[in-house]
């Protein structure tokens, strides 16, 4: 036997795109449910990145779950980029009047579930073959199961918030659908450490073994990565190992301030590049990971996420509210124009600040060239910076 349910909103995916578009619903009213096929535990201890745009941050206070990501979060001015031992600030202040915050991915996926629980909002986790259907209908569906049992659940639209490993790009039909990608040879070893950070803002560094960056989630809290060799295993990287690396990529002034200590995750992480055209298809629209992926390198991909929503959360209300669905005809249009830039600013960051085994002498003279033209440069910092703290909307 079928259980039925009817939502105006099914939102396939409880990452921070689909419970950031089920938040700013709900503030206006509308109802949606929320399928996951991990459990809560699994979805709130995965870690991610943690540098929010402004933009990302009054998304949030606007949406009700910003009160501890203000008192715990940390706002930074700048950032630093680093090339074989020269060093240069962007001034993220100075040249564009605005900060970004860090605050963990972690930290805003739990709050959110915090308060759309807590409101009473219908989060199936550990959701098992999910499946949306009939999505050019009037009413599409959207199946699965749960406990042993088989549920449908009828609704207006499907938000495909489900990550790139999701099934909901998987809907479109391959005539419609176009993508593009692009792998990077190499990955990010990522670590850790219960101790203060090495500065206090973020480093960047293009070192002659490979990149670095030197992050942090706290004051007491820092997160450290070292570009890696795709056969690289955790298991190859001892701690010991890690920071002897860490410390040579990043010089041994900026070393002498590293507070070394036993690591508590340690992770490696592909580098890609990937969109999906369109981002709707019927009334499935796709929104975060789902329809694009950008190399950590800019810290774009929360960003990115939060910035779909925050215009499909806005082409929903209106055409609700106010019957008028014109920004959902344009919703995939005016994402993808900013998601092409952004992509174009992770790859660039990427490009420049990593080792390529296949780079030619003269694309190492590009690179250093690159790094030059920033220093030398106030429109060139000026437009890392802009990209940096985030593009408008639209
Ligand atoms: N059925 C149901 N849920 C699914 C399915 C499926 N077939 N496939 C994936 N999911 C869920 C995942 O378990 C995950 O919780 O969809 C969610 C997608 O969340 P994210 O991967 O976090 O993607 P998104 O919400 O778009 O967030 C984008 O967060 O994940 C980071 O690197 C990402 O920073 C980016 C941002
Ligand atoms: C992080 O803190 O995890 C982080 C920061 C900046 C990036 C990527 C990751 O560009």
């Amino acid at each position: 036997m079928t259980l039925k349910k009817s939502t105006q909103v099914c939102i396939i995916g409880s990452g921070p795109s689909g419970l950031l578009l089920s938040q700013l619903l709900h503030n206006e009213g509308i109802d949606s449910i929320i399928l996951d096929r991990q459990s809560r535990e699994g979805i709130e201890s995965r870690i991610r990145a943690g540098v929010l745009e402004w933009g990302s941050v009054e998304a949030l206070q606007q949406a009700g779950v910003g009160e501890r990501m203000m008192k715990e979060g940390i706002p930074h001015s700048g950032f630093d980029i680093a090339f074989d031992g020269d060093r240069h600030r962007i001034d993220l202040e100075g040249l564009t009047g605005k900060q970004v915050m860090i605050y963990g991915q972690t930290e805003i996926t739990k709050d959110l579930i915090g308060k759309r629980l807590a409101e009473g909002c219908d989060i199936v986790f550990s959701a098992t073959k999910v499946q949306p259907l009939n999505v050019t209908d009037k009413r599409p569906t959207v199946t699965y199961e749960k406990d042993g049992e088989v549920f449908e659940i009828e609704c207006d639209y499907i938000a495909g918030c489900d990550g790139y490993h999701g099934v909901s790009r998987k809907t479109f039909p391959a005539s419609i659908q176009k993508t593009f990608e692009r792998i990077y040879p190499f990955g990010w070893l990522g670590v850790m450490v219960e101790k203060p950070p090495v500065a206090h803002e973020l480093i960047y560094a293009n070192h002659s073994r490979g990149f670095a960056l030197c992050s942090m989630r706290s004051e007491t809290r820092s997160r450290y990565y070292v570009q890696c060799s795709l056969n690289d295993k955790v298991v190859d990287w001892s701690d010991e190992r890690f920071w002897e690396e860490l410390s040579i990529r990043i010089g041994p002034e900026t070393a002498a301030n590293l507070q070394t200590g036993d690591s508590f995750e340690k992770s490696i992480a592909p580098l890609r590049s990937f969109v999906t055209e369109p981002m709707r298809y019927g009334n499935l629209f796709l929104a975060g990971d789902a329809a694009h992926i950008v190399p950590p390198t800019g810290a774009k991909g929360l960003n990115l996420a939060v910035a779909d929503v925050r215009l499909l959360s806005r082409a929903l209300i209106e055409d609700y509210k106010n019957n008028n669905d014109s920004h959902l005809e344009t919703y995939s249009k005016t994402c993808l124009k900013r998601v092409w830039k952004v992509e174009r600013f992770s790859w660039f960051m990427s490009t420049m600040l990593h080792q390529f085994n296949d780079f030619s002498g003269f694309d190492k003279k590009m690179q250093r060239a690159e790094f030059d033209n920033i220093v030398d440069s106030e429109a060139a910092q000026r437009n890392i910076a802009e990209n940096y703290v985030g593009l408008p909307l639209e």
